[in-house]
Formats: C-alpha cells, structure tokens, sequence
C-alpha cells in the first residue's frame, strides 16, 4: 500500500516514515530539502532497512504536483508534514507562510482528489486553541483567532480540508500537535534545527553541548506553579505512531465523520523549569539559564485532553518526557560527534 509522506525527511515527518515502514507501508517520501537533510534517508534506512523512494519536489510548483501524483496514482493515502513552522518569521514574512501552507495544499488536494481513495492527514497545532478557558484542552475548545500568520494557515488548512470533504471523495484527519520533542532511540533521526534554536528543548540540549552560552527562559511572573508557562510535551515517536493509525482508520473506513480531529499530547502539563530540571537529571549536565521578559504570543499554558485519541483512535502515549529529553539528548551528543 504505497503512502506519500509531504515532508517526510523533517523532525516529524521522518519518524513517521519510521512507523510506516516498520508497519509495512510502502512509502514515498517527497521534500524539497529547505529544512532538511538529504542524509535522513540513510538514518531511515538505518533504522528500518529500508530506504523509502524519495522525490525532491517543491510543492509550490503546481506542474510538478500534477506529475508527480500521475506517476504515483496507486497512493492510497498522503500524510502531509510539508510547510514552514516558526511563528516568529511568519509574523515578518505572513506571503511565504500563505504560499508554503496554504498554495501546496490546495495543489497536494487537487490531486489527491482525483484518485479513488483520497485519505488525507493534517498536521495541525494546538496553536488554533490560543489561551483555551479550560485546562486540559478537548478537542470542542473553541478555536481562538489566530496570533501569527503561521497560526492562521493552520486555521485555514483545516477550514479547507472542511469545505473539500464535503463535496469531494476525501476523508481527513486533522492531528493537533501540542509540543512534540526527542528523537528517535536509535539517534539515527532527530531534529536539527537550522540557526538559532527557536524552540525549548532544541535550545537546551545545544546548551548542554555548549553550543549555545545561556538559555533564556520566557517569563517566570505567569499565574502557574513556578511562574513559567505550561506545556504538554509529547515523544515524537509516540506522535509518529498516531499518524500510522489514523491512516489505518481512513483506509479501514472505520472513520465516523469525513473529517475527525484529535489533539496529540500527553495529558500533562510541564513548566519551563520542571524541564530544564528533568533534563539536568536525566543527562547529568548543568543547564546555564536566565529569567528575561515574556516572549510575545506565548500562552500561559497549554495541554490536551486526550480522551477522545485513547477512546475513539485507540491511541495513547508510551514514553515520558524523562524518554523524550533522554532522545535529545542522546540525538544531540550523536550530531555534534
Ligand atoms: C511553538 C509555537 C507553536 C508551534 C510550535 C512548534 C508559539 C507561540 N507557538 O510552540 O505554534 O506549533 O512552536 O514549532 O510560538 N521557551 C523559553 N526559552 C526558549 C524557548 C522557549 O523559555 O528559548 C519557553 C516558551 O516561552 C514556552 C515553552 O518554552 O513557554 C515552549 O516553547 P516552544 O518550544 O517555542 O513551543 P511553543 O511556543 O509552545
């Protein structure tokens, strides 16, 4: 069953080619190689055997689109990771993020929805929550308006899959990510930002390498219990393997609506500090940190019920952050050997 996977040598994307091989899929891996290395497919290979077919196409590119879904219209199921993620240079740059996110999945669903089995996922945020009134986050939380243009294309991402489903053949699933972190076991696949970490524990496993002088830690005057805000950070192999078994429940028809959502996270919630100080114990390195002012657009805390993944998806997490921080690391002293 051959599965396309848009983005598939990125952090996510990368270990869900993982879970689908070693589930059997037959995968083809299309990435235009902006954020990505060329060297993932041999950390696949590594890992699962098997290097996956790989087309280094650029999604804007409407033709190329077009061709590549003739010469592969035996796809039973795209999984699409393809886009631009930093919230921060959306804000500078809002007509690259609506190109990036927005152009290539309107061109990724013309085609899809000319084959005869359309099953589509979405990744999605819990950034479309904002500041949700309630903690843990369910999935009818209203969605807030957006902070950032990255925010807004994953609004609009789902809004469209929405209209589509409708009048179409297609079937989705819109996955919201909370705050996916580690690398897989191995060390043979991870994350490898480009420049400056924008995220957490990208920021911290650089420290700890001395890479990077001092983490600057966002505010410590939030209404939580140490004055630093609130995440639900999941093991991105645990959110690998949500993807393998949303795609099964589109291809087993056993989805309820034409489109379902679930959010993807823990069910826990973790400060900034109680991060820093699991990944201290955990790696036995001193994180240096500061406390600075509050980054603009941060919410106080997010972190997601996860009933309806456990219940409906037959899905829940395996690792613990300890797991996910133990990855990183072990990922991050690998990349920098
Ligand atoms: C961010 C984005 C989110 C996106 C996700 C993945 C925002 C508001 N949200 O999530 O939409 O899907 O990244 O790319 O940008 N922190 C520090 N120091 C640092 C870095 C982070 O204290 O150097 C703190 C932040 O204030 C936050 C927490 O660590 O409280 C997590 O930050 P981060 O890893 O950037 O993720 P989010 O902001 O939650």
């Amino acid at each position: 069953m051959k599965v396309v996977v848009t983005g598939g040598l990125g952090f996510i994307g990368s270990h869900t080619v993982v879970e689908l091989q070693n589930q059997g899929f037959e995968v083809v891996v299309i990435d235009n190689l902006s954020n990505a290395s060329i060297s993932v497919l041999d950390g696949i290979e590594k890992i699962t055997g098997k290097k996956p077919f790989f087309e280094n196409i650029d999604l804007r590119e409407k033709g190329s689109v077009q061709n590549f879904f003739q010469k592969h219209s035996d796809t039973v199921g795209l999984i699409h990771f393809a886009a631009s993620k930093a919230v921060g240079e959306s804000v500078g740059n809002p007509l690259l993020y609506y190109e990036n996110n927005i152009n290539t999945l309107v061109y990724v669903l013309q085609e899809l929805i000319a084959l005869p089995q359309a099953n589509f996922i979405f990744s999605s945020s819990c950034t479309v929550y904002g500041q949700a009134e309630t903690m843990p986050i369910t999935e009818d939380a209203s969605v807030q308006p957006a902070m950032s243009p990255y925010g807004n294309t994953k609004q609009i991402g789902e809004e469209i899959i929405k209209d589509v489903a409708r009048v179409t053949n297609l079937s989705s699933v819109l996955l919201r990510y909370f705050n996916p972190i580690g690398a897989h076991p191995s060390a043979e696949i991870g994350e490898l930002p480009l420049g400056v970490p924008q995220n957490l524990v990208p920021f911290i496993t650089q420290a700890a390498i001395g890479l990077r002088k001092e983490l600057s830690v966002f505010g410590n005057d939030y209404p939580t219990v140490d004055g630093t805000c609130i995440r639900d950070y999941i093991h991105v192999v645990d959110l690998a393997k949500a993807h393998v078994v949303a795609l099964q429940r589109l291809l087993d028809k056993q989805n309820l609506e034409k489109v379902e959502t679930f959010n993807l996270g823990t069910g826990t919630g973790s400060s900034v500090l109680e991060v820093i100080h699991a990944f201290e114990k955990i790696s036995g390195q001193k994180v240096q940190y500061k406390i600075v002012d509050r980054r603009e657009g941060d919410v106080v805390q997010a972190y997601a019920n996860t009933d309806k993944a456990r219940e409906i998806l037959g899905w829940n997490t395996e690792l613990s952050l300890e797991d996910a921080l133990a990855s990183a690391w072990k990922w991050e002293q690998k990349v920098r050997s």
